[in-house]
């Protein structure tokens, strides 16, 4: 068992075909009634898509889906290691968990995920929740129908968490959400070793799916409904560099982009040191591609990001922006930035600030740092109180809010093609849909509209969405 270089091979694939068989057999002979799985999902949409991965191989196997936990005959819960809150969330519900087995004893409770990929963290689960039946990593989420075939005839716990470098596995049945939106993996692992963070120590190394598999699932998701397409990697720039192919990431859009059809193109996320202005051409060029950049760019002082691992200053940042500017015509721009760096001290801090205010991000995602156990920066000295650190964070809140706000008002009075994505739970505006450039807008109208292209005139805006009326549907 194993894998093949950097792909699984289709004999294993294949054996965990049959194992979904095996289940499904063993399933229907043991009574009338469908057996029902609860998935949970937490983190980033690289886990969402390991989730539709997971339900594609629980449908496969028989089970329906159920939302209340009591009544789930099977749970997973996959889960996110990147901050301590993620992690905290995960084990209290995993600990709430008990009264449900006690209810029902034959319950089998899965855990799979980043967090289950960290050594501490599956020998806390072995040690200390003893309710939990299997445990495994994102590198043999493949192998799940195996595990359940285990669970279901030998019975005993399993633990999957073997450190490893990461494999891809094409081929695997998926469970997508209705349309218009769909993920789709391009490239999973990373190899960039940021000096606070977890992702590569539990998702291994960088390794880019062949084109002609990602060209064949998205002309497959075009002609099945789907709009909105969003290409998922932790660092799509460095796309193609592990394949024995010459093709990198622009090529990748080109070759996207001339695909049939009337839908959009998005991808999460990039990294400033392998963004490049030939990048920037290739999105203002592909008129299916959206005009969305998502460049985090973590802190605004040299000494932090050089402490960080990043591999670039600010100034080649501020740079990389006004290129990006320049080429892409009515650029949404929008970032991530970590407050509390050990050793970053306030004035270094205020360096973020001046990167706020020169590059005025449409939005910003905003952490407060979190130690995560194994990485370097969670070795180094932290002087800085919590409550400096709070105090930071909120000045940083404040002043991106008030660019937000601005930036959104300024679409007050445009008249824009948004794609209606789903239901607002607002009264008035009770459509949400996006802007080329991934603003939400909220609007009125029929829910039939949903998975379509309208004509939106933008009438107010707040800091967090716009709202506007429909002027033409495309139908
Ligand atoms: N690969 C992506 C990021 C994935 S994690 C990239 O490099 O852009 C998403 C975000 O979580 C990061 O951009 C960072 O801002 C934040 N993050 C990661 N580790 C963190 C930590 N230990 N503490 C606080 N925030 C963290
Ligand atoms: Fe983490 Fe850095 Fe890799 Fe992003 S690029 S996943 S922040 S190590
Ligand atoms: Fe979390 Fe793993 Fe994604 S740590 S952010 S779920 S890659």
């Amino acid at each position: 068992m194993g894998a093949c270089g950097t792909v699984i091979s289709e004999g294993d694939l294949q054996q965990q075909m049959e194992y979904i068989e095996r289940v499904r057999a063993l399933l229907e002979s043991g009574g009338a009634k469908k057996p029902t799985a609860f998935v949970d999902t937490y983190g980033c949409q690289q886990n969402e898509a390991d989730s539709e991965r997971i339900r594609g191989m629980l449908r496969q196997m028989g089970y329906d889906f159920t939302t209340e936990e009591e009544a789930a005959d099977v749970i997973v819960i996959n889960t996110c290691a990147v901050r301590a809150h993620a992690e905290q969330r995960v084990l209290g519900n995993v600990g709430a968990l008990t009264h449900t087995k006690r209810n029902n004893p034959k319950q089998i409770i899965c855990l799979c995920g980043c967090m289950m990929q960290e050594s501490h963290m599956a020998e806390k689960i072995r040690t200390s929740f003893r309710h939990v039946d299997i445990v495994f990593g994102p590198h043999a989420l493949w192998r799940f129908p195996e595990l359940l075939h285990q669970k279901l005839t030998k019975g005993g716990r399993m633990f999957e968490t073997a450190p490893s470098d990461g494999a891809i596995a094409e081929g695997l049945p998926v469970l997508r959400n209705k349309p218009p939106k769909a993920g789709v993996i391009i490239m999973q692992g990373c190899n960039n070793f940021c000096s606070y963070c977890i992702v590569p120590h539990v998702r291994g190394r960088e390794h880019s799916r062949m084109p002609d598999q990602i060209i064949k699932e998205v002309e497959g998701l075009v002609q099945s409904g789907y709009r909105d397409i969003m290409l998922l990697g932790q660092n799509v720039n460095s796309y193609g560099k592990d394949l024995a192919l010459s093709i990198d990431f622009s090529d990748l859009l080109r070759q996207l982009n001339a695909i049939e059809g009337d839908f959009i193109l998005r991808f999460m996320t990039s990294h400033p040191k392998d963004a490049s202005p030939r990048l920037f051409q290739t999105m203002a060029e592909c008129e299916k591609v959206e005009n969305h950049l998502h460049l985090p760019f973590q802190a605004g002082n040299d000494r932090v990001l050089r402490d960080m691992n990043r591999g670039y200053t600010r100034e080649a940042y501020l740079e990389l922006v006004r290129q990006a500017k320049q080429r892409i015509p009515d650029l949404v721009l929008t970032s991530d930035v970590i407050v509390g760096f050990p050793g970053e001290t306030t004035e270094e801090f205020e360096d973020t600030l001046l990167v706020l205010k020169e590059v005025e991000f449409d939005a910003l995602f905003t952490f407060i740092y979190s130690p995560r156990e194994g990485t370097p920066a969670s070795r180094k000295e932290d002087p800085m109180p919590k409550a400096q650190k709070q105090v930071n964070f909120q000045r940083l809140l404040d002043l991106q809010n008030e660019i937000s706000a601005r930036k959104h008002q300024a679409y007050v009075g445009r008249t824009l093609r948004v794609l209606v994505d789903g239901e607002s739970g607002e009264e008035t505006y009770h459509l949400s849909a996006r802007t080329t450039g991934g603003r939400l807008v909220h609007l009125s109208g029929s829910r039939n509209l949903i998975g379509t292209f309208v004509t939106a005139k933008i009438t107010s805006a707040s800091t967090w969405a716009l709202f506007g009326e429909i002027e033409e549907t495309q139908r």
